[in-house]
């Protein structure tokens, strides 16, 4: 049995991963942390192999190094890493020998979304994203439109079409992403989804995913939990640790 730590556990997502945890029969939660626990000492008293962070996008890096610096694998599904901070948290992984995944989403049918987003790019270089979440979200964009833009842009082999950014009003365009659009819809009701439209001669294209719950990220987490500890480097993607 793989010992896992969630953290954030009385969230929503994180009351949803205890349940997941606990029902895969190579997985055990070992404690349940939130808020004003001393994370790093209940690694240490129950020996997790594996914490799961489902906190929020101000205390994820520090969790992280929290958890690596106690010697088990991170599995992170909170938002709003940025770039630096996680070649700070690789290097850091490294360095401690631990496995571990940042992932900006958890759902097997997101990632097939952005995997076939980036295939599409090759042949339409004109597309925007946009991203629907409930208005508790703390981070806008979203972490999955980000990783989105950014594999579109290294699949990309041609520039798109230009257009004016003549805005009246301030953000009608949405925000850029070295030149993909993201946009950013937040109404409650929405759990998260994601649409990316391409642009064509005469056609367009449509890839749509939607979260119609919170335990579609489950699969994922407890994928990653048994992946991680086969490995000694932290990847950033749910991809890196399905193919
Ligand atoms: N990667 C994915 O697939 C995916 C999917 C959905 C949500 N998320 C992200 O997961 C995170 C949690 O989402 P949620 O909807 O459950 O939020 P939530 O607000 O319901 O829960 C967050 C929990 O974290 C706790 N918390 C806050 N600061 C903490 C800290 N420093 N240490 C420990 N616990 C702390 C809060 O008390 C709360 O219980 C968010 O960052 C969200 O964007 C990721």
């Amino acid at each position: 049995m793989i010992k896992v730590i969630i953290n954030g556990a009385k969230g929503r997502m994180g009351r949803e991963a205890v349940q997941a945890v606990n029902n895969d029969s190579e997985l055990e939660v070992v404690a349940q942390c939130d808020a004003g626990d001393d994370l790093g000492a209940l690694i240490k008293a129950t020996q997790a192999q594996v914490v799961v962070d489902l906190t929020i996008a101000s205390a994820g890096f520090n969790n992280t190094k929290i958890i690596l610096n106690a010697g088990a694998c991170p599995v992170i599904g909170t938002s709003g890493f940025q770039e630096e901070q996680v070649k700070i948290l690789q290097a850091l992984a490294l360095e401690k020998k631990c496995g571990g995944l940042i992932a900006p989403n958890f759902s097997i049918g997101a990632v097939l979304m952005m995997k076939f987003a980036a295939q599409a790019a090759q042949y339409f270089p004109d597309v925007e994203v946009i991203e629907a979440h409930s208005p508790e979200k703390e981070d806008s964009p979203s972490g999955t439109g980000i990783r989105t833009a950014e594999l579109i842009n290294a699949a990309r082999r041609k520039s798109p079409t230009k257009c004016s950014d003549n805005e009246l009003l301030k953000g009608a365009r949405g925000a850029d992403l070295e030149g993909v659009k993201i946009h950013s819809i937040r109404l409650p009701g929405v759990v998260a989804q994601q649409t990316v439209f391409f642009g064509g001669h005469s056609e367009t294209l449509k890839i749509e995913h939607n979260s119609l719950s919170r335990s579609s990220f489950m699969p994922g987490i407890c994928l990653a939990c048994k992946e991680v500890v086969k490995r000694n480097t932290l990847v950033y993607g749910l991809e890196c640790l399905m193919d």
